[in-house]
């Protein structure tokens, strides 16, 4: 029998959040397993269907379902609209609505973990990926005064500038050469990587978007990126005398949100973090 929460994606093997939510779960004595689905993309639309079945709760999304899941619910909530992809579908009472946590995510990870309030700061976003659009989103929602979006394909960084673009709130968007980035990156109070370089097992492990010396010491750099846990990009950023924060806060406080809004309940936090942290700690 299949549980009433769980995570699906493809592959899934990889995934941390069973590790936290289930801690979170057994912590309010909710007799529940969250569970991992592999879902290949041409079961997607079966196992959605399944998602109305009386009594089940919720389901995180990971990739490569995020988008692929928006026609199959009735609903999205303004987040997931904003961002264009959903990464929670809650049942309530057989109506399916597709959420995104990804970018309050974000923001609640800076808040709690770093104290960092991106009101009215200058920042860069690293990439124009499915990542940076939940930031971008965040930054704005959260009064930031200056953004721009470096990324390798300049294109794709006006895509989403422009997409983004409301009243004042207008982002820059340029490439990732050292002379492009020399008119904003020293002067921005907040950097965050979105993009793929430095992930572990990927093709850039060694890579940053950014040295040190372009970083301001008064700043913050987040890795959305979180294996390893410190980056090349937040060694730049620690040897530039800034503050670094990796990307598991974000993480995890994504799927905090979820789990608050499936079970209606407060999340115990520290002890999500204190199994999360446990796990990665022995690999
Ligand atoms: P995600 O959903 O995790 O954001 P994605 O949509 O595949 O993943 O986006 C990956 C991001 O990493 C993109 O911004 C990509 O840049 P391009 O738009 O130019 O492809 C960036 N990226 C990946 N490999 C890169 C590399 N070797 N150098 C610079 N940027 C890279």
């Amino acid at each position: 029998m299949s549980s009433n929460i769980g995570v699906m994606g493809h592959p899934i093997g990889h995934t941390k959040s069973p590790v936290f939510q289930q801690a979170g779960l057994d912590e309010l004595g909710i007799a529940e397993t969250f569970e991992a689905w592999d879902v290949a993309p041409d079961e997607l639309e079966e196992k959605v269907t399944t998602f109305r079945a009386t009594g089940f709760l919720a389901a995180c999304v990971t990739l490569p379902h995020k988008q692929a899941v928006i026609p199959l619910v009735d609903e999205l909530t303004e987040a997931a609209e904003a961002v264009g992809a959903v990464n929670w579908i809650f049942n309530r009472d057989g109506k399916l609505v597709g959420h995104n946590t990804d970018g309050t995510g974000f923001l609640r990870a800076l808040k709690e973990k770093t104290g960092f309030d991106p009101a009215g700061v200058d920042a860069v976003v690293f990439g124009a990926g499915g990542a940076a659009r939940a930031i971008v989103y965040a930054l704005k929602l959260a009064g930031i005064a200056r953004l721009t979006i470096a990324n390798r394909t300049v294109g794709k960084a006006q895509a989403l500038a422009s997409e983004f673009s409301e009243g004042r709130f207008k982002p820059d968007a340029i490439g990732l050469s050292r002379d492009e980035l020399a008119n904003c990156a020293p002067y921005a109070q907040l950097l965050v990587n979105t993009t793929s370089l430095g992930m572990a097992g990927g093709p850039a492990e060694m890579a940053t978007p950014i040295l040190a010396d372009m970083i301001s010491a008064d700043a913050l750099g987040y890795d959305a990126v979180y294996a390893p846990p410190m980056t090349k990009f937040l060694r730049e950023v620690e040897n530039a005398g800034a503050t670094s924060a990796g990307g598991m806060t974000m993480l995890v406080y994504q799927g905090i949100e979820g789990f608050e809004m499936a079970t209606g309940q407060k999340a115990p936090v520290d002890t999500m973090f204190a199994a999360i942290e446990k796990a990665f700690k022995s690999g």
